[in-house]
C-alpha cells in the first residue's frame, strides 16, 4: 500500500453546523480551502449529531471535480443516542467488524463517494477486538472502499496491540496536541509516530479557541509566550502556535476548526516558519511553567 499523503495542514469540518453554509457555499469554501492547498478533510460520522457528512456529502456534488481533489478522513465506533440513530440506546463504542463496515459503507453513501481515503477508528475502546478490526480493515480495503486506515484518540500501547493484529500500517494517529496540551509531546504518541513513519494529526491545535477566550493562569502564560515568538517571526498568536507544532519532528499534522479562510491562511503560511529552538522552547516552558532540567 502507497504511503499516505496528508496536506500539511487538514481542515476539520466538526464545526461546520454552525457556519450556517449552504450546499453551494460550502462547495465554495471547500474549493478556496482547497486552492490553498489544504485538500485533507477530516469528518466523522457522528458530527453534527450525524449530518456533518450528509452536508459535505451535497457541497461535494454541488462541484464535479471537487471530490478528486481531497483526501476525505472520515471516523467511526463511536455510538451516539441521536434521534437520527433511534437503534443505539445508549451512548458506547463499538469497535466491532459489524459496525465497522456498516459506518463505512453509511460514510460512503452520506458523502457520496465511492471510497474513503482514510478511515479512522475515533475513540479507543476497551471492548475492541484487534482481530475483528482486521477482520473488517480487510474486507473495507479488498472492496476498495476504503484506501488506508488509522486511529484517533489511541494511548501508544493500544496502537500496538492493534498494529500487531493488522496486516496493514496505521495511517495516523489522531491527537488533541497543541501549545496548551502537551501530553502526546510527552507520553510516547509522538515518540511513537516517529518511530514507526506514521503521520500524526493534531486535533484542537488552538485549544480550539481556548488560546484566545481563557483566562487562566497557565494560558494567559502560553498566550503571551506565543505573542513573543509571533513578534519575532512575524505571525499571530494562532501562527505562532501552528509554527509550534510543525516545528517538531514528527511532522505533526494540524487539524484546524476555523470556517475564516484568512486563519486558515495563516494557519498554512506559519506552517512554513521554522521556529528557532529558543523560540519553540520558550512556548514549551511557559505552557510547563516550568525551566528545563
Ligand atoms: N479526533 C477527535 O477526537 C477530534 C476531537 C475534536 C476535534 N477534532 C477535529 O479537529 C478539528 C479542529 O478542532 P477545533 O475546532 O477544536 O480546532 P481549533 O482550531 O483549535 O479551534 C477552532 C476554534 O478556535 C477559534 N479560532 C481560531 N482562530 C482564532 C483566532 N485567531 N482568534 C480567535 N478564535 C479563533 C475558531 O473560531 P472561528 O471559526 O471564528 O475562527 C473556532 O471556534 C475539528 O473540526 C475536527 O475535525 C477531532
Amino acid at each position: 500500500m502507497a504511503a499516505v499523503e496528508f496536506s500539511t495542514l487538514a481542515a476539520g469540518l466538526w464545526r461546520q453546523p454552525t457556519w450556517g453554509l449552504t450546499a453551494s457555499e460550502l462547495a465554495r469554501w471547500t474549493q478556496a480551502v482547497a486552492d490553498l492547498g489544504v485538500t485533507t478533510m477530516d469528518l466523522a460520522d457522528i458530527y453534527g449529531g450525524y449530518t456533518v457528512e450528509e452536508s459535505f456529502g451535497a457541497a461535494l456534488r454541488e462541484a464535479p471535480g471537487l471530490r478528486d481533489r481531497l483526501h476525505l478522513v472520515t471516523k467511526c465506533n463511536i455510538k451516539l443516542v441521536n434521534e437520527r440513530r433511534p437503534q443505539h440506546t445508549r451512548h458506547v463504542y463499538d469497535s466491532s467488524a459489524a459496525h465497522i463496515i456498516a459506518s463505512a459503507e453509511n460514510s460512503l453513501r452520506m458523502l457520496g463517494t465511492d471510497r474513503l481515503d482514510t478511515f479512522l477508528l475515533h475513540r479507543q475502546d476497551p471492548l475492541m477486538d484487534p482481530d475483528e478490526v482486521a477482520e473488517a480493515f480487510v474486507q473495507l480495503e479488498e472492496s476498495g472502499k476504503v484506501q488506508a486506515f488509522g486511529v484517533s484518540n489511541f494511548t501508544p500501547s493500544h496502537f500496538s496491540m492493534l498494529s500487531s493484529r493488522l496486516p496493514m500500517p496505521l495511517a495516523t494517529n489522531q491527537v488533541e496536541a497543541s501549545a496548551l496540551c502537551l501530553e502526546p509531546f510527552q507520553d510516547g504518541t509522538f515518540d511513537q509516530t516517529l518511530e514507526r513513519r506514521v503521520v500524526p494529526m493534531a486535533w484542537s491545535p488552538l485549544g480550539g479557541g481556548r488560546l484566545f477566550n481563557d483566562d487562566t493562569e497557565r494560558t494567559v502564560r502560553v498566550r503571551k509566550a506565543l505573542a513573543s515568538v509571533g513578534s519575532e517571526t512575524e505571525l499571530s498568536v494562532a501562527g505562532a502556535a501552528f509554527a509550534f507544532l510543525g516545528r517538531h519532528p514528527a511532522g505533526i499534522v494540524p487539524v484546524t476548526g476555523t470556517q475564516s479562510l484568512e486563519r486558515i491562511a495563516e494557519a498554512q503560511h506559519a506552517l512554513s516558519v521554522r521556529l528557532s529552538r529558543e523560540q519553540w522552547f520558550e512556548i514549551w516552558t511557559a505552557s510547563t511553567d516550568s525551566s528545563l532540567p
